[in-house]
């Protein structure tokens, strides 16, 4: 079983997808740790009711940004992961994550490759849809390297805009593409995983 480290700030929506799969065995792993950057992340709450591990670590307990991510890492590695996988997680990784990090790190995104990095990606395309510089958006899945929502694609799925989109209607299609897609990566990710330890 592929061991998985989720990485969350906040609802949590796309790891009760994960927790869902993982469950049914869609996905061919076990989440054994999720860790939060925000105490009030609901997601703490779906993972302690799924029976596990659910920690919080502040930023704001952590002076230098390089000492809360080496503390970070080291919390991470002593879950033993083989994947750790960013869903919703708002805090920029530097190499002193990702350097230290032996198992693979993947994020997901609300938008396109190159499109929208950083926060309030849905709100921006909406808005570049509203100006006429986009037809379509997306989500996608990607390695995760030290700039921010950039690093190799590993999958993507478009989105549709319809001009009779509200933010809120947008916001539940990108959503619903994003629980597929990250289940769909993951997913994959495990099985190669197993086929490598068997
Ligand atoms: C998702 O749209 C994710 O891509 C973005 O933040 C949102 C988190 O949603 N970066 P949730 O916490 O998984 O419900």
């Amino acid at each position: 079983m592929t061991r998985i480290v989720v990485l969350i700030s906040g609802g949590g929506s796309n790891l009760q997808a994960l927790l869902d799969a993982c469950a049914d065995g869609r996905i061919a792993g076990e989440i054994v740790l999720v860790l939060s950057n925000r105490a009030d992340a609901f997601g703490l709450a779906r993972a302690k009711r799924a029976g596990i591990e659910a920690i919080c670590l502040q930023r704001s307990d952590q002076p230098l940004r390089q000492d809360y991510d080496i503390a970070l890492t080291e919390r991470v590695a002593e879950a033993k992961p083989d994947l750790v996988v960013l869903a919703g997680w708002m805090h920029i990784l530097s190499p002193a994550f990702l350097d230290r990090c032996s198992a693979k790190v993947i994020n997901l995104h609300p938008a396109l490759p190159g499109m929208f990095p950083g926060a309030r990606a849905i709100e921006r395309a909406m808005a570049a849809f509203q100006r006429g510089e986009i037809a379509e958006t997306g989500v996608m899945v990607h390695e995760v390297i030290a700039d921010v929502d950039a690093g190799p694609v590993i999958s993507i799925q478009t989105v549709s805009i319809e001009p009779t989109d509200d933010l809120a209607l947008l916001s539940a299609r990108i959503h619903a593409a994003e629980h597929r897609l990250l289940v769909d990566v993951v997913a994959a990710l495990a099985a190669r995983e197993g086929r490598r330890l068997g």
